[in-house]
């Protein structure tokens, strides 16, 4: 047997990905039948009715042969993953400037949780689908797993941590009225997704305050300056998810909070 009569040039086309994989996998297949399935083996296989045992060797070999080029067969490949792309970017989070060398991939989220400390902001699904990690741009509500951290410079970013009257709150009172509603209202079980619910909140009640409308002001036909309904709550904060299911709560520390009222 000649494995190796034939083989095209790595830089020959492949008519398909599966000629390509017969090419890589070929020739150790043969190697190893000479070793492994010699003519006793296969008759003692047969007397034990195990004959299945050498499609699975087969198989085997075939799976460790493909991994093995994998690895080491497509370095430029590899490289080209690890290659980073640093720069130099500036955020202004909570109304301060920081510089930050970062991957030009980092997402904000990464940026504020992994290289300025602020975990304050949440990763849940980091898919855009929680909420978990909704963060203000010049007061606009944006999921920042979704976020490039460079698409972010000059822009004003308000997290979490930002929100509270003073920069080091002791009590209720030096809370937002959005934070102290939740705490008034038990808005949370875990926590963990009400950081995104807060801020999410907040911007919520000014997008309301400012007449903007959401698709249950069209459906109910209160297209001028709609009332904060529940309904409406619901709506707005939709893309808020919280998996411990404390929504009667939030909504009721939304309504409160936008009345000007924590509890
Ligand atoms: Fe960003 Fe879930 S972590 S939406
Ligand atoms: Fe636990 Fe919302 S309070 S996920």
């Amino acid at each position: 047997m000649t494995p190796f009569t034939n083989k095209p040039s790595p830089s020959q086309p492949h008519a398909d990905n599966t000629e390509v994989l017969t090419d890589v996998l070929e020739p150790r297949i043969c190697a190893s039948e000479l070793n492994a399935e010699s003519a006793e083996e296969i008759e003692e296989l047969e007397r034990h009715g195990l004959l299945s045992e050498i499609s699975r060797r087969r198989f085997i070999q075939a799976s460790s042969a493909l991994a093995a080029s994998l690895a080491f067969g497509m370095p430029g490949f590899i490289e080209a993953q690890e290659a980073t792309h640093n720069a130099t970017v500036t955020l202004k989070v909570n109304g301060k400037p920081q510089t930050l060398s970062l991957d030009s991939r980092t997402s904000l989220l990464d940026a504020l949780r992994e290289h300025m400390d602020m975990t304050g902001t949440k990763k849940g699904c980091d898919h855009g689908q929680c909420g978990a990690c909704t963060v203000l741009i010049d007061g606009r509500r944006v999921n920042s797993c979704l976020t490039l951290a460079f698409v972010s410079e000059g822009a004003e970013i308000t997290t979490i941590e930002g929100l509270a009257k003073t920069s080091d709150p002791k009590a209720i009172e030096d809370l937002s009225a959005v934070q102290a509603a939740f705490l008034m209202h038990d808005g949370y079980q875990c926590g963990y997704c009400t950081p995104g619910q807060i801020i999410s909140a907040t911007a919520a009640i000014t997008e309301q305050q400012k007449g903007e409308l959401s698709i249950v002001s069209w459906h109910s036909g209160k297209n001028d300056q709609p009332e904060l309904t529940d309904d409406e709550i619901r709506e707005r904060m939709s893309g808020n998810i919280c998996r411990c299911g404390a929504y009667p709560n939030i909504v009721a520390a939304v309504r409160a909070a936008s009345k000007g009222a924590s509890a």
